[in-house]
């Protein structure tokens, strides 16, 4: 039986490490184990320019203790007023490696997001034109629409359209949630990845509502049913090179989640590496950890991988934090429900 593995150092591909008080307790709990990540610019306000993206890079670094190494992957919130040159120019720099698609209201912090597709045309024109990446929050913000159906609604109705309108255009569906999402993905050749985060390979919409509700399972995209959770645990497991891990790690304090109306978002950073671990171990497919979340991320963006390593080693059962302190108050840390055996040593 394996109980030691040495992957590439990994990456993630989708994270939330917020600004002030807040980053500075997140930071290291990604930067201990993940070499770089590609940051979301949802801030209050977004990141919306080349000069803001740069201005938070410098602050993530600042806030980077001694010691640590960590790679910040800038993106853009893409609005209805994005300038195309602006956003060519901060990826030429190399400072920008994806722009990221909100529609409006979908999500936290969502509402400079777009409303009418056809407005930004020019940019993701541009946007096939120079290979710059677009990261979609893959959710309809219709009304009318039940909130476990917006990520399929969203593939039909908005994402398929803007694809086929738009050749040549790299997408990456953020945080799939469903066995529609794989399959769309599946389905198409080129230009295409998804990010899969560690809680949407474990949890299912049980987990939230059943014996009492469960604030720190719920985030956006809302978990689904068993049958879409263990869909995408074939998928991350399953080898195939479009699949990588994005953990959208999204930190809120308690009190923000603990209310009547809580925010959206787990908080996985600081486990994240023994839970992957422990699913890919479940399903047999320990040797797909590291295409998993170290190879095939950097191959869809055209990175190379990092020629640092990190070993796990398989024991008794892994113990973390319940909580980290932040200035701000305490984040709860994902609790899967069961025991982690893989801890990164
Ligand atoms: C994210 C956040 O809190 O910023 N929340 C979440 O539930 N995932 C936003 C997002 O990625 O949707
Ligand atoms: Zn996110």
């Amino acid at each position: 039986m394996t109980d030691t593995l040495t992957l590439r150092r990994p990456d993630d591909w989708h994270l939330h490490l917020r600004d002030g008080a807040m980053l500075q307790a997140v930071l290291p709990e990604t930067a201990r184990h993940f070499a770089r990540a590609i940051i979301m610019p949802n801030l209050v306000p977004p990141v919306v320019t080349g000069a803001q993206a740069a201005s938070y890079r410098d602050r993530i670094l600042a806030a980077l203790p001694d010691g640590m190494s960590f790679e910040p992957l800038m993106t853009l919130y893409l609005t209805e007023d994005t300038d195309p040159d602006d956003m060519a120019a901060a990826h030429a720099s190399g400072l920008v490696k994806a722009v990221k698609l909100y529609p409006a209201g979908a999500t936290t912090n969502s509402a400079s997001g777009v409303r009418d597709f056809d407005k930004v045309r020019p940019v993701l024109e541009r946007m096939a034109e120079i290979g710059l990446p677009l990261c979609v929050h893959g959710e309809v913000t219709d009304a009318e629409i039940d909130i476990f159906d917006r990520e399929v609604v969203f593939i039909d109705r908005v994402l398929d359209p803007i694809r086929k309108a738009t050749p040549g255009l790299r997408v990456v569906m953020e945080h799939i949630t469903t066995r529609d999402g794989v399959e769309y993905v599946r389905a198409n050749e080129t230009d295409l990845g998804a990010t899969i985060t560690a809680h949407h390979l474990i949890i299912n919409r049980n987990h939230i509502l059943v014996g009492g509700i469960k604030p720190h399972y719920y985030c956006l995209p809302v978990a689904k049913r068993e049958e879409h959770r263990k869909a995408l645990v074939d998928a991350a497991t399953s080898g195939d090179e479009r699949f990588f891990l994005g953990t959208d790690s999204a930190p809120h304090t308690d009190a923000n989640k603990e209310m009547a109306c809580g925010c959206a978002g787990c908080f996985t950073a600081t486990n994240t590496m023994s839970l992957v671990a422990e699913v890919f171990d479940r399903a047999g497919a320990l040797d797909k950890l590291e295409g998993f979340t170290s190879v095939n991320g950097p191959r869809f963006y055209r990175l190379p991988v990092n020629d640092q390593t990190i070993t796990l080693q398989k024991g008794e059962p892994v113990t973390y934090p319940d909580k980290i302190e932040t200035r701000d108050g305490p984040v709860t840390v994902f609790d899967p429900g069961f025991p982690l055996h893989w801890r990164v040593v």
